[in-house]
């Protein structure tokens, strides 16, 4: 580890204490081999005063609960119909699971308790047929739960809720989740699932609006994606609707896979979030020290031609830089000459700790989207030590001294630094 990775890691520290995360485990996580990890890892949050609640599935237990007794259950994930037999396994298969985490957390000094905190109503009948008893949730009884949580206790809710008439439901454990974070007014949730959601068969994009994520699960719908993964992208971008400023996906079963989506920029998994998260902004006069920073190492082994203070300054409306989570990582400078219909792009730099991960590519499409704003027909760089990287992955190519405008040649001449030069035909927008 590094010391970069440490200030990453106490930027989120002091974010994230004393507010709430639901935790939303799937049954077959609580199964796998990674659980006692995921246990560990609870216990790191709440050393850090993170306030947990835990809401755990059950569907994995429910099936082979149902083997073992030889029942044919009508549904096992809370989505379908339970009936009589179905609901008797289910308590069972839930509650044994709800003990196996208490002891589990047990194990690594965590106080928990569970709640009759989930108030639940029959699902009804829908496409006209009686569910009997899976359950929705009605309400939340946030004060039991704020109780536990204030005391230092973690709330542990199996996928169970209960009506007035004392009568017990089967509820889905993604949509008990999004209740709870929804009532607690939880910083996050965070589904722990057994499905891949980074590198998978069909890879979810690292982080996405609330649009971005509702345009996915309709295109997953049409294409009869998995129902887990819908279902809990749906939770997530509900919860964000819902004021929950960030969801998250992960693959349960991949050791720390939460606490580096916890506590670095870019996360292990999928976040939908409703907040800021990745911005390209314009620099300020406060900015012009972070971004000498950043240049520096660069500057220092001439992949960046040196420019002072002053120079920035100079030409401060040119500048960007792109910031996660606050965190300025990369910048740009576009500087555009209207007069002979082209656009510098320099200083184009991601910091160490952030490369092959995209940013540079982001960037340079956006300088060049920017030129072609601006009108321009051709954007080049000067490139001493970046010249494959702009060929292959932004589509330059070298061109002669001759292509600069006669000011630009002068300055490049006496720059000494031999860069070559790299242009890109803009196509102008409507042509
Ligand atoms: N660590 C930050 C958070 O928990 C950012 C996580 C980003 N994750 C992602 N998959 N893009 O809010």
């Amino acid at each position: 580890m590094n010391v970069s990775d440490l200030r990453e890691i106490l930027q989120y520290v002091p974010r994230f204490r004393e507010r709430i995360f639901v935790i939303a485990v799937d049954g077959a996580v609580a199964a796998s081999e990674n659980f006692p990890n995921i246990l560990l890892d609870l216990a790191v949050l709440r050393s850090l005063s993170v306030r947990v609640v835990l809401v755990h599935g059950a569907s994995h237990q429910i099936e082979e609960l149902a083997r073992k007794r030889g029942i044919a259950v009508t549904n096992s994930d809370g989505t379908g119909i339970t009936n009589d037999a179905t609901l008797e396994l289910a308590i069972d298969a839930a509650i044994r699971l709800t003990n196996g985490i208490m002891e589990g957390l047990s194990a690594v000094d965590l106080r928990a308790a569970y709640a009759n905190a989930i108030i639940a109503h029959p699902a009804g009948i829908l496409g006209g047929t009686d569910q009997l008893f899976t359950g929705r949730v009605e309400r939340v009884d946030n004060h039991a739960l704020e109780l536990l949580l204030k005391e230092g206790i973690i709330p542990v809710i199996p996928p169970l809720g209960f009506d007035g008439e004392g009568r017990t439901y089967r509820v889905n454990s993604d949509g008990i989740a999004l209740e709870v974070a929804e009532a607690l007014h939880a910083a996050k949730i965070i589904f722990l699932g057994a499905d891949e959601v980074v590198g998978g068969k069909a890879p979810l994009p690292r982080q996405l609006s609330i649009e971005e994520s509702e345009e996915l699960i309709k295109k997953l719908r049409a294409s009869n994606g998995p129902a887990g993964l819908i279902s809990k992208i749906e939770c997530a971008a509900r919860a964000c609707r819902g004021g929950v400023p960030r969801a998250h996906l992960l693959d349960g079963r991949v050791n720390e896979a939460l606490l580096t989506e916890i506590f670095s920029h870019e996360g292990s998994g999928t976040m939908v979030y409703s907040n800021e998260y990745q911005q390209i902004r314009r620099i300020f006069k406060k900015d012009v020290r972070a971004v000498m920073t950043l240049i520096r190492q660069s500057v220092e082994d001439e992949e960046i031609a040196r420019r002072t203070r002053a120079d920035i300054l100079n030409r401060i409306e040119d500048y960007w830089i792109l910031e996660v989570d606050r965190t300025p990582i990369a910048c740009v400078a576009i500087h555009v000459d209207r007069e002979h219909s082209l656009a510098e792009m320099a200083c184009l730099y991601v910091s160490k700790a952030h490369e092959n991960k995209g940013f540079g590519r982001k960037l340079m499409a956006f300088a060049e989207n920017l030129a072609k704003e601006k009108g321009v027909e051709r954007i080049y760089a000067l490139s001493t030590r970046a010249v494959n990287y702009l060929q292959q992955k932004g589509g330059y190519n070298e061109a002669p001294p001759s292509v600069l405008p006669e000011e630009r040649q002068a300055r490049y001449e006496v720059s000494g630094r031999n860069s070559k030069i790299l242009l890109k035909e803009l196509r102008a927008r409507g042509a």
